[in-house]
């Protein structure tokens, strides 16, 4: 099916339900048991993820949607004229649109180029960009991360504004959010911009509630791993054998998440022909999210080659919005 908005795809069907199976393979036979965050997002997964954006506890979502409402205009006055936007891990845009809207009241026409790692969030994000800005040039970029980087040079001639938010870049162990940015860096021309959104080190009872909500929606969201297994390779998990733990670990200033096996068990996962043993309180770790403190980003920044020309904050220090540029 041709679909007009849907130009890039780094994707093969085939290969995907592959690399799903190697990777849970060789993420379940480690001594400590892993699996990729990026098998989150199926349909599912995104639409869990987005009711968690929503959830009391999960203050990050609406702490950056905040800053960026009462700054938007700001950020837009720094960039020229023609800017177009890219975003990575762009999930539903709802926080783009404060940024488009902003944009669009400075100039008619508008192209975002919206990269990420789950097509449904993709094609239905862009559906209702479409609807709600008829001025709004749409193309979206089913890619992870790396894949998408390429597309920064091909995809716009003209200057740019890129997007990472979501604290996105606190999913990435620190060595690799340098490098990422540095990437990203390299593809910049000098008058881009690059717009970061970091979550900040805080109270530990915030932040693990955050992570832990009473609703349940995360732990539904991390669980639903276990699920896309039992569809997609044939596994038989007992969803109700584990559970959802989420801590923070102070040494290294991150959230953990993880599956705890609640019993002694065996989990066999029939597409790969293979049996997993789980004892009680065993965990299969699924996902960190970094804090950053402002030294460590600061740190991280001028190791990425990155300039700082603004920070935007909430009253709490809970999150930073930081616009940066190439150094010369
Ligand atoms: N980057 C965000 C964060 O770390 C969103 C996120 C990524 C997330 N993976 C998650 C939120 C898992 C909850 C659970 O908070």
């Amino acid at each position: 099916m041709h679909d007009a908005t849907r130009d890039i795809s780094a994707y093969e069907e085939i290969s995907l339900v592959e690399e799903f199976a190697a990777d849970v393979l060789q993420g379940l036979s480690l001594p400590k048991k892993y699996l990729p965050p990026k098998y989150f997002y199926d349909g599912r997964g995104s639409k869990l993820f987005e009711a968690i954006c929503l959830t009391p506890e999960y203050y990050v979502t609406r702490t950056e949607h905040n800053i960026l409402c009462r700054n938007a205009d700001s950020i837009v006055a720094k960039l020229p004229k023609d800017a177009s936007l890219v975003e990575f891990g762009s999930g539903n845009s709802s926080k783009t649109r404060l940024l488009i809207e902003a944009l669009l009241r400075r100039s008619r026409s508008l192209k975002y180029h919206p990269i990420d790692i789950s097509s449904s969030a993709l094609a239905s994000s862009a559906s209702e960009l479409l609807q709600h800005y008829p001025s709004l040039e749409v193309r979206t970029i089913h890619a992870e991360y790396f894949d998408g980087m390429e597309s920064l040079s091909t995809i716009t001639k003209g200057p740019k504004l890129i997007l990472f938010l979501g604290s996105n870049i606190g999913n990435f162990e620190p060595a690799e959010a340098v490098n990422f940015l540095r990437e990203i860096r390299t593809r910049m021309n000098p008058e881009d911009r690059l717009l970061v959104g970091v979550d900040m080190v805080k109270d530990l009872a915030v932040l693990e509630a955050a992570y832990n909500d009473a609703e349940g929606v995360t732990a539904e969201f991390n669980l639903n791993l276990l699920r896309r297994i039992n569809c997609e390779l044939d596994g038989n998990f007992d969803l109700d054998a584990f559970r959802h733990l989420a801590l923070f670990n102070p040494a290294k200033s991150r959230i953990e998440m993880h599956l705890e096996s609640l019993v002694d068990q065996t989990v066999s996962i029939k597409s790969i022909d293979k049996e997993f043993m789980f004892a009680r309180g065993e965990t299969i770790h699924t996902e960190n999210s970094y804090k950053y403190t402002e030294d460590k980003l600061a740190g991280l920044f001028v190791d990425a080659g990155l300039e700082r020309s603004e920070q935007w904050s909430d009253e709490h220090r809970y999150f930073t919005v930081n616009l940066l540029s190439p150094k010369r």
